[in-house]
């Protein structure tokens, strides 16, 4: 069942392009409009959200924070994403018009199902994206869109997860085609940028080979920062997550600006930084601001480990490793970005002896508050 690999989650990280595939499967009408599974929301409803609140835990709530850009650029409406075990802790402000979505892989988490309670207690209306059919979640939410990655058995989320973040983008993009922020033309033309996606992937797995090598060189490291900006900054966040699950290293990841106002103490000589860099072709400054935090960091002696776009010259100094990622748009580059941290940490859990499928401590789905 592991189909020739060592571990699930070889399996499932090689599986990815075809989650993408299935999950954006039927998604286009004849007609060209866009369609979901359970859409027990009528389009008058969706045209009344003056906010969206995302939930969900773990890499299911990175999902959501990549999703955010996504779902305020394209919606202009504005969009929360917080942590289901903190969301009803703190009094959250809800109504009819406010739209939460659950995100959620196995549909059993129990404080992303408090929180969807929660919500719908205070009469607004729930969408849950989930991997697993007539599971709780879904079935106590008003509409669902089911990601299609297939049963994920490892512990350590990979698959589901870049399910995830294309369910929100075509959650996104209805909800632009409803309210008619975006043309029928401009949703198609991303809709088509997502659908070159899985090609995209399997190209980055096709060349992931030096990050198994790295990892074996930095196997005896005490730390690893992850650093990101934009749709990277969640990226960084779930390379640090991985690490920690599987390799139990001390990782953190940080939005890149931040570095200057404290996380730039941590760096000393030989300290291993993963750097995910935004395209130099999109039009916002991100990149340059980038290459300078990987400058900095590197100037005070750290490993910098950068992932970057081909074609990308201007990090090449600054880079002690290098690992390039096919050029797509930026809101679509965590779907290539993550795939060489997940491998990483998957082979830095491998190198260190550890279960990669039953990391210690976890269970595949957490049941308890
Ligand atoms: C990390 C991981 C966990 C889950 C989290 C939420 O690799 O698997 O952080 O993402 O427990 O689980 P779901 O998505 O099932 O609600």
């Amino acid at each position: 069942e592991k189909g020739g690999y060592d571990y699930f989650m070889l399996k499932e990280i090689a599986e990815q392009p075809k989650a993408i595939a299935d999950t954006l499967l039927g998604r286009v009408g004849l007609d060209g409009q866009l369609v979901l599974d359970e859409m027990r929301l009528s389009d008058e409803e969706l045209r009344e959200v003056d906010k969206v609140v995302i939930v969900s835990c773990g890499t299911s709530f990175h999902a959501g924070l990549i999703a955010k850009y996504a779902i305020e650029h394209w919606t202009r409406i504005p969009c929360e994403v917080e942590l289901a075990s903190e969301f009803r802790y703190r009094d959250p402000i809800l109504s009819r018009s406010t739209l939460v979505i659950a995100i959620s892989q196995s549909g059993e988490t129990a404080d992303t199902l408090m929180a969807v309670r929660h919500a719908r207690e205070q009469r607004s209306r729930v969408l849950a994206i989930c991997n697993t059919n007539g599971s709780t979640i879904p079935r106590e939410s008003d509409a669902v869109v089911y990601t299609h990655a297939g049963p994920e058995i490892a512990v350590a989320s990979t698959k589901a997860f870049l399910a995830q973040i294309v369910a929100c983008y075509v959650v996104g993009l209805y909800l632009a085609q409803v309210r008619g922020t975006k043309f029928g033309d401009e949703i198609a033309t991303v809709m088509d940028q997502i659908n070159e996606m899985p090609a995209a992937v399997e190209k980055v797995l096709e060349t992931i080979e030096p990050v198994r090598a790295l990892a074996r060189t930095l196997k005896d490291k005490k730390s690893v920062l992850f650093l990101g900006r934009h749709v990277g900054y969640p990226v960084a966040l779930e390379g640090a997550l991985k690490l920690k699950e599987l390799a139990y290293m001390h990782a953190e990841g940080f939005a890149a600006g931040e570095l200057k106002h404290g996380p730039i103490a941590l760096i000393e000589e030989g300290v291993p930084v993963v750097v995910t860099v935004p395209s130099p072709s999109a039009r916002h400054r991100l990149h340059d601001k980038i290459v300078s935090s990987i400058q900095e960091v590197r100037a005070r002696g750290a490993h910098t480990i950068v992932i970057a776009e081909e074609g990308d010259e201007a990090v090449v100094p600054y880079a002690n490793t290098l690992i390039r990622i096919p050029q797509v748009p930026t809101l679509l580059q965590p779907l290539v970005s993550t795939v060489p941290l997940q491998v990483f940490a998957c082979e830095m859990a491998t190198v260190k002896g550890y279960d990669v499928d039953q990391p210690r401590n976890l269970a595949k789905s957490v049941t308890v508050e």
